[in-house]
Parts: structure tokens; C-alpha cells; sequence
């Protein structure tokens, strides 16, 4: 099967990892789930196991059907009608979580902060739900929401969903034409923005992005600009009969109640783009019944959520772990959702320890990168706070190297708290693979096994299952509440990228994994052309076409290259057209050009100018090849390529090409 760049060093500690670390004693008796015969029960009547959490939800009119399987579509809770923030909020108003703090959040200049009961949260999504409809938006319509990591983000999310439109949240990172094109794809009729916000010192002007995205967006009618930055120290352009400031609209709303529409539980919640094996971003779909009983109940088991925990995702809500474990899973659970709207490294390297100690954040869920960004600047960053208020400690995004693991488990877990390495996707909506902490033993580097009710298999070309040890790809044989239900606007797209390869069952997950002897998962990372840099998944192809849309390039080839912080990181080859000349400034204006292209994320680390791209006698690039000289490994059997002379051109360029970052 095909490899990554991952795996060489996975399959290292698959067989030699025999640390093991079991629930710490007093922790399993209070877990939220103690009783191990919940995954058996699962197994036997998957129906009935879901149907019992989404008893817990509140539903304006209760299913017909668990669960309405027609291969390789699937609906769930058929005939029930709920309200997404309804459940998040208006829920939570009886008794004492009233006045519990929903949203704890800290902007990144020090000082800076907001607290949000449910009691306010309850006020704010009302009122901006109004809002949204005095704008003309109505259920089904799109609204796309381009905001910094501030409330108005949550609120504005679920304000969409209180009137049944559906909202496409787009990272802040991404460029005005990214912006635009996922603008696009939706047909939005309102985007949501601010003026700017703050990113390690900087400041990220948002409303200027979304200006030159408006440009090429016929379908927004209305821009809410919420003020972020301040109008007079940061003036943005606002144009008449289009834009509007977020609290002026808020405050002209004359009512204060907007009942929650009971939408059907297959009603489009939100859309949010990630990047596939083709050039374009494709907008997975998620509805409303299966995704809240999804979020609710990981949330609930994975991070063992009780009453007075203080729970802080790090994750931008512009991605799917925001959406799932920033807002909707933690606020379905009543929960206290701590926001940070910065880096970690701002002001000083001690931040995020610094939050944790002053809020008193006990269940910590945050990304490989970040821990290995940690583990460089070193512990003494953590060691200077009292971290005694965490107990469980949560990763995501990639696979996690066991020495990453723990370091977390010493330096920030003092030995004291479980982790929870969990795998899943933007497609799958809700975590898949994951100890649950009173139960399940731990082994650094293994995302353990499935959750109840998931199931999982690892499988070779054929679809047959692979033996112990051995390399297959993860596939998941029967549905869960929360799988993305399509491809916006591109139905056959989903079909064909997640049903095809073993048939309408047997959902392709484009990663490659082992199991050990006792049943654990090892993941490997992606078999597909997809890289996942600090956690965020790019195509190459993205990243390709981003290249030759430079003037200067002909072709390029991007590959990922281990990177000791970022997991991966991005090599771009590039041949330019004639008469152009290989410049070193020219490297760094491609650096530049992708990344104005697509975002910041993308920027490449490398870039290598190449009179040639080695090819195959069958025109295919050779990136196992490219991937040999990024490394600066020996390079392989060369005997198919063209023109072997390519590889000693390539070669010889290969010096100097280094970022200097
Ligand atoms: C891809 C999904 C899940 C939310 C964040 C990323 C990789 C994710 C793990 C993990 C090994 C992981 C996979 C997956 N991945 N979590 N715990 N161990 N790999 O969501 O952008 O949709 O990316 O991230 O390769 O396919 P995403």
C-alpha cells in the first residue's frame, strides 16, 4: 500500500512501545462511564445505544426511526425535530446553570476578557437570531461567518441555527480568495466578519479580506462587521446599503425573544470546507439530530465533563474541533467553555499555563504541534504555574509522537492526569477513536480503540482485513450519528471519495493504520495526496495550483517533509517557464504567493527551483523521489524516470533552498 511520510517512524514505535498507563486510581470510580459492557451492548443493538443518548437531548417531536440506512446514505433520528441551540443553551436555563459561565474567554492582549453565562449566551443568540432574519436570512439559507476567535462566533453560530440557516464558519487565517470561493460555493447571503483581530502581537485585518472577497461574491446582500479592533484606532471601509456593525444591528432588534424553530433532524446545520485530493475545498455537510447526539455524547465520555469542570479546547472554531468541542459539544453538555483568541507565545511563552492557572481550567484538549512547540522551548515555561486544577488531558489533529505524549503526561499532567489521544475528522464529525478515561489503559503514541458503537476495521486493496501489526487503511463499516451526510452542492463527490473503493458500506477514511495484539489502533497518517501541517489538513493539489498560478512557474510538485514541530512540513518543486531565471528572492516570493493564495497555513517551507520534475516513463511525477531529495536521503531506484539527468538537476539546486524560519 502506499506509505507517508509518517509512517516510517510510527511503525518504529508500534513495535517497540511498551509503556502502559492505566486509569490513576480514584479516577475510574468517578469516571462518567465506568461500566465496560456499554461497548458490548453497542455492538449487539447500535439502534438502541443511540437512541438512549438522544433520550438526554430535548426534541420538539421525537423520531420514527433510529437510524435509516440505504447504503452509502444514511439518516438519522427520521422524523424527529430538534433545535441545535435550543439544546446548547435555552436547555441549561433551569436552576443553577442559569447563571454558570458558558463561554470564559480571553482575547489575546493580556487582560482582555468576557465571561458569558448560559443566562447571557441565551440573550445574545436571540437576539442576534432576530437580527439574521431582520436581514432577510431565512431557514435553509447560508451564512458564512469569518470572524476572529471572539463570542460573537458561538453566538453567531448559533443564532444560524436557532432560525434553521445554515452557517459555513471560514478560518480567519484564509485568504481573501479562499474566503471567496468557499463564499461561493455556499451562495451566502450574509457574511459575518470583524474588523480585525489580534495573532501574536499583529493584527489580522479581516475586514479588508473580506473586501476583496466581496468583490467576486454576488450572493451576500449584507456584511456584519463586528468591532473587534476599535473603529478609531483601526477604520475599516464600510459601504452603504451592504455593511453593517454588529452592534448596531444588535441594538436596533426591537424584541428579545426568537422562538427556536424545531428544524427535522436531518436539517443542514453547517458546512465547513477541507482540503481534498483535488485542487477544491469541498464543503462537508453536517445536519442537526445525529451531529448534537454525536458532539453531546463524546464530549460527555471522552472528556468526562461534570458539573464544575472548567473545559478548554484550544482549537480555532474555524475548524471542525472548534465546532464540535469549542461550541456544540460542550455547550449541549451545559458545560464551562474557556475560548483563547491567541497564540500560545504571546506575550510570553507561558500563556496557555497562565490560563490554565488563573481560570482553573481542568480538562485540557489542545494538538500535537502545540505540545511539541512546548517540548522545544522547554518545561520550565509550564513549571512555573500551578496547573493543579487539570485532571484529563485531551490530543488532536494528528498522530502523536510517544515522546510528545509524554512529556504532556509529565509536564503538564504532572503523572496526575489520564490522556486521551482522539482520532477522527471533519467527515466523521464527532471523535471515533479514543480511551475513555475510567476505563481504557493508555499506550503513548495509540489512539486506542473505537468508542462505543464505532466500527472500525483496517483493510488491505481488497477490502480484506489485515492481521496484526500489519499496514491497512481505516474504514468504518457502519454509520455513526454524526458522519457528514455530503458534499455541499457535489453529492457524487462525496460518493466517490468516501463509498467507492469497498463499496457503498464501507466508509474510506484516507488513513492508513496497525492494530497491536490487544486491538489498539496505531494511526500512520494519510495514504492520500493530503498533508497535515501543524494539525490542518492542505491538498497538494491545492498547494499546486496555488504554484502556477505564479507567473514565473510552469509545473510544481509539493510533498510533505517531516517537521519536528508542525508533524509536516511542506516542500514545493517548482519548474519555471523559460526564460525565467532561478532566484533566490524568487523562492521566497512563492513562499509569499501561496500563502496570499490560500493562507498563511500553506506557506511552503521549502521551495526548490527545477529546470525539470523527474516523471515516470507514464508522465506520472516521481515524489517518492522528490521526497528522497527534501530529506536529503539516498535516492531510490530511478530506473523508471525519463530522464535521469532531471534527478543530478535537481540535486544540484537543492542547496540554499531552506527557509530561513
Ligand atoms: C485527519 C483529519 C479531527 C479534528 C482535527 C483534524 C488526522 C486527527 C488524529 C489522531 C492520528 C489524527 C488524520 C485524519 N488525525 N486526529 N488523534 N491521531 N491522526 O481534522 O482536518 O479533518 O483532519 O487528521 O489523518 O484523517 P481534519
Amino acid at each position: 500500500m502506499a506509505t507517508t511520510d509518517n509512517q516510517s517512524e510510527s511503525v518504529v514505535h508500534i513495535l517497540t512501545e511498551t509503556r502502559r498507563y492505566p486509569p490513576p486510581q480514584g479516577f475510574a470510580e468517578q469516571a462518567n462511564l465506568r461500566d465496560p459492557g456499554v461497548y458490548e451492548r453497542a455492538r449487539e443493538d447500535p439502534e438502541t445505544f443511540w437512541a438512549s443518548v438522544a433520550e438526554e437531548l430535548h426534541w420538539d417531536q421525537p423520531w420514527d426511526r433510529v437510524m435509516n440506512w440505504t447504503p452509502p446514505t444514511v439518516e438519522w433520528f427520521t422524523g424527529g425535530k430538534l433545535n441545535a441551540s435550543y439544546n446548547c443553551v435555552d436547555r441549561h436555563l433551569d436552576g443553577a446553570q442559569r447563571t454558570k459561565p458558558a463561554i470564559v474567554w480571553e482575547g489575546e492582549p493580556p487582560g482582555e476578557e468576557r465571561t458569558l453565562t448560559y443566562e447571557d449566551l441565551y440573550r445574545e443568540v436571540n437576539r442576534a437570531a432576530l437580527m439574521l432574519r431582520s436581514l432577510g436570512v431565512e431557514k435553509g439559507d447560508r451564512v458564512s461567518i469569518y470572524l476572529p476567535m471572539v463570542p460573537e462566533l458561538p453566538i453567531a453560530m448559533l443564532a444560524c441555527a436557532r432560525i434553521g440557516a445554515t452557517h459555513s464558519v471560514v478560518f480567519g487565517g484564509f485568504s481573501p480568495d479562499s474566503l471567496a470561493d468557499r463564499i461561493n460555493d455556499g451562495e451566502a447571503k450574509v457574511l459575518i466578519t470583524a474588523d480585525g483581530g489580534y495573532r501574536r502581537g499583529k493584527v489580522v485585518p479581516l475586514k479588508e479580506n473580506a473586501d476583496k472577497a466581496l468583490e467576486k461574491t454576488p450572493s451576500v446582500r449584507k456584511v456584519v462587521t463586528v468591532e473587534r479592533l476599535g473603529r478609531d484606532k483601526y477604520p475599516v471601509n464600510m459601504l452603504e446599503n451592504r455593511d453593517i456593525w454588529w452592534h448596531e444591528a444588535m441594538a436596533s432588534v426591537t424584541e428579545s425573544e426568537c422562538p427556536p424553530e424545531p428544524l427535522d433532524a436531518e436539517h443542514p446545520l453547517y458546512t465547513l470546507y477541507t482540503s481534498g485530493t483535488t485542487g477544491k475545498p469541498k464543503g462537508l455537510l453536517h445536519t442537526t439530530g445525529g451531529y448534537l447526539v454525536g458532539t453531546y455524547l463524546t464530549t460527555k465520555w471522552v472528556f468526562d465533563l461534570k458539573e464544575d469542570d472548567i473545559y478548554w479546547c484550544t482549537a480555532d472554531i474555524g475548524w471542525v474541533t472548534g465546532h464540535s468541542y469549542v461550541v456544540y459539544g460542550p455547550l449541549a453538555n451545559g458545560a464551562t467553555t474557556v475560548m483563547y483568541e491567541g497564540t500560545p507565545d504571546y506575550p510570553d511563552k507561558d500563556r496557555f499555563w497562565d490560563i490554565v492557572e488563573r481560570r482553573k481550567v481542568s480538562v485540557l484538549y489542545t494538538a500535537p504541534t502545540a505540545i511539541r512547540g512546548f517540548m522545544g522551548w522547554g518545561a520550565e515555561y509550564a513549571d512555573k504555574h500551578d496547573l493543579s486544577s487539570l485532571r484529563l488531558l485531551g490530543s488532536v489533529g494528528e498522530p502523536i509522537n510517544p515522546e510528545a505524549w509524554v512529556w504532556y503526561h509529565e509536564h503538564i499532567g504532572r503523572e496526575r492526569c489520564p490522556i486521551v489521544d482522539t482520532w477522527w475528522q471533519t467527515e466523521t464529525g464527532m471523535i471515533l477513536i479514543s480511551p475513555l478515561p475510567g476505563l481504557t489503559t493508555t499506550k503513548p503514541g495509540s489512539a486506542t480503540i473505537p468508542l462505543p458503537g464505532i466500527e472500525p476495521d483496517i483493510v488491505d486493496d481488497h477490502g480484506n482485513s489485515v492481521g496484526v501489526g500489519q499496514d491497512g487503511y481505516l474504514v468504518l463499516k457502519r454509520p455513526w450519528p454524526s458522519i457528514a451526510r455530503s458534499i455541499w452542492g457535489d453529492p457524487e463527490r462525496y460518493v466517490a471519495q468516501y463509498f467507492s473503493k469497498y463499496g457503498p458500506e464501507v466508509y474510506v477514511t484516507g488513513d492508513g493504520a496497525r492494530r497491536d495484539e490487544e486491538g489498539y489502533y496505531w494511526l500512520m497518517g494519510r495514504v492520500d495526496d493530503v498533508l497535515n501541517v501543524a494539525g490542518h489538513r492542505l491538498g497538494t493539489m491545492e498547494l499546486e495550483s496555488a504554484l502556477v498560478s505564479h507567473e514565473a512557474v510552469a509545473e510544481a510538485a509539493v510533498i510533505g517533509i517531516p517537521h519536528s514541530v508542525k508533524g509536516q512540513g511542506i516542500a514545493a518543486f517548482c519548474r519555471l517557464r523559460s526564460g525565467i531565471e532561478p532566484r533566490d528572492d524568487l523562492r521566497q516570493q512563492l513562499r509569499e504567493h501561496v500563502a496570499k493564495k490560500v493562507g498563511s497555513i500553506a506557506r511552503p517551507d521549502n521551495v526548490y527551483l527545477v529546470a525539470e520534475l523527474p516523471k515516470t516513463r507514464s508522465a506520472k511525477i516521481m515524489r517518492r523521489l522528490l521526497r528522497d531529495i527534501a530529506e536529503g536521503k539516498v535516492v531510490g531506484d530511478t530506473t523508471t524516470l525519463t530522464d535521469p539527468a532531471v534527478l543530478e538537476d535537481i540535486k544540484r539546486n537543492y542547496g540554499g533552498a531552506e527557509a530561513t524560519e
